[in-house]
């Protein structure tokens, strides 16, 4: 089989099946059962890397929306079983549900590289495996959440004292990139908290939230608590946001989305948290070591087909280790070749729609007209599946198109730079906030630098890590609102002052 991957860059060949995953029509997740919707609505969901129809997707209406949310808010009413659970009951749900995660991790996986494109290589060991640690980190949470006694100097004596509370009904709205990782990310923290949800997943990959929306049954998660309604975003995502019963609309997507979301939930006045796109700068010192940095900057922009909010793709090289860098870097992103997305070699899948690959291999254009070159790649290949070359565009300056808007693909923009003062001004030079990688062996600078860029995460000597205990989100356009670690557990709770006079 590994022939027929390397074989030829121009047609890839997609034969392998799924061993495990058998994806059945989808259905709707509302309180506690699959229902169809109530227009009988449904929508297509594909593989990426075929342009095939897997299975037709119930359509959720409004309508269907209220239900679910309706739902949600009957689990989360004062002497709901959800309401009276323990947190010791509510931690070892969590933990169930991670270890159910794991025991269909295979399935998962595979249901995962049908509906996203992504290669199996990278399902198996990051998506999923990721998303069960999510649900094990949160699983040790309940028991630890607590309120404060406060001092106070109000007159008198008194008691004071804070509740952590759940905000109540969330409505969780996830893109298509790490579909279950993503359902993970908010999922594991709310319910830690003890609220509900309804989740909207997108409407590209819905397969993993339907199936994790089966493991919270096994799992004795009580009916309501967690609820799934797929769709499109302006009709069923923006029906979660407008709806008055939900509490809090937390989203993952594009920046238009987000203010969109925005202005949605404020005639409700719903809690908002936006994590939203990035054109993340990874800055190359020409004293770090430039090997290392080329290895990794070809994965800060290549993994999962480069369709990654924190994709490190401004890559800013002080001019001195350029050719050098670059050199690396082009041999490297030569020698990657797409494959079969279910093949356990393959490293670069398909992208996520042809609507989608339309829009990168535009950039490419774009990039052109305004001056770039094409070092290597550039263009799709074949003409089944939605597969893309590893781009990378030189000659880039900061205010090109290709350097100031989110391409979410694999195209990497590469700027010249000549000292540390040009490198940090350019690299801040962006509506985005994400995150920023900078490569460099004098750790006084690399200290310096990281107080200065404007991202909400900065990597030194190494990109796109994330972990669950570690705080996650945006400064500027790319959102606020901090995810995983204890930042998430602030996001789905409030706070409830209580003061007791202890004269009367
Ligand atoms: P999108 O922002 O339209 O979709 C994300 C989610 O929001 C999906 O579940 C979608 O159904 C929902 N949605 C869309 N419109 C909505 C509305 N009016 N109200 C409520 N929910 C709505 O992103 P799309 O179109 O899939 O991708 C476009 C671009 O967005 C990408 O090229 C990329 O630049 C960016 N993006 C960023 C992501 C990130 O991780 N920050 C993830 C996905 C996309
Ligand atoms: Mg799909």
């Amino acid at each position: 089989m590994a022939e027929t991957l390397t074989a030829s860059l121009e047609e890839i060949s997609v034969e392998l099946k799924p061993a495990k995953a058998n994806p059945k029509p989808g259905k709707l997740f509302i309180g506690g059962e699959f229902v169809d919707a109530l227009s009988e609505k449904t929508f297509e969901t594909r593989n990426p890397a075929t342009g095939a129809v897997i299975t037709p997707i119930a359509e959720a209406g409004p309508e269907d929306v209220e239900l679910a949310v309706r739902a949600a808010r009957k689990a989360f009413e004062d002497g709901s079983e959800w309401r009276n659970m323990s947190p010791r009951d509510r931690g070892r749900l969590l933990w169930k549900l991670s270890e159910l995660i794991r025991a269909n991790a295979e399935e998962l996986a595979e249901l995962e590289t049908l509906d996203t494109g992504k290669p199996i290589f990278e399902s198996s060991r990051f998506d999923i495996p990721l998303a069960a640690e999510c649900f094990e980190y949160y699983a040790g949470w309940p028991t630890k959440i607590a309120g404060e006694t406060l001092a106070n100097s109000a007159g008198g004596e008194a008691l004071v004292y804070t509740l952590k509370e759940p905000v109540g009904v969330c409505g969780q709205i996830i893109p298509w990139n790490f579909p279950l990782q993503m359902l993970a990310w908010k999922a594991a923290p709310a319910l830690a908290c003890g609220n509900t949800i309804v989740m909207k997943p997108a409407e590209q990959t819905p397969l993993t939230a339907l199936r994790f929306a089966e493991l919270t049954l096994e799992a004795g998660l009580p009916a309501g608590v967690f609820n799934v309604v797929t769709g499109f975003g302006p009709k069923t995502g923006a029906a979660l946001v407008a709806n008055p019963g939900v509490d809090k609309i937390a989203f993952t997507g594009s920046v238009e989305v987000g203010k969109e979301i925005m202005r949605g939930a404020a005639g409700t006045l719903k809690r908002v948290s936006l994590e939203l796109g990035g054109k993340s700068p990874n800055i190359i010192f020409a004293d770090a070591d430039l090997e290392t940095a080329a290895k990794f900057a070809l994965g800060g922009i290549f993994f999962n087909q480069g369709e990654m909010c924190t994709a490190g793709s401004r890559i800013f090289v002080e001019e001195a280790g350029y050719d050098q860098f670059m050199s690396v870097m082009r041999a490297r992103a030569q020698k990657m070749v797409a494959g079969d997305p279910l093949h356990p070699k393959t490293r670069l899948g398909a992208l996520i729609s042809e609507e989608h690959l339309n829009r990168v291999l535009n950039y490419v254009t774009v990039g052109k007209e305004e001056g770039a070159s094409v070092a290597i790649g550039g263009a799709r290949i074949g003409t089944k599946g939605y597969f893309m070359k590893p781009t990378v565009l030189e000659g880039v300056t900061n205010e090109m198109r290709v350097a100031q808007e989110e391409i979410f693909g694999p195209v990497a923009s590469v700027i010249k730079f000549m000292d540390m003062e040009e490198g940090v001004r350019e690299a801040n030079n962006s509506q985005f906030g994400l995150a920023a990688a900078l490569w460099t062996r004098d750790i006084k600078k690399a200290h310096a630098i990281a107080r200065r860029v404007k991202a909400g995460t900065v990597w030194i000597n190494t990109i796109s890590t994330t972990d669950n205990a570690v705080p996650f989100g945006g400064y500027k356009s790319s959102g606020f609102g901090r995810e995983l670690g204890k930042s998430a557990i602030d996001l789905y709770s409030e706070t409830k002052t209580v003061w007791v006079d202890l004269n009367q």
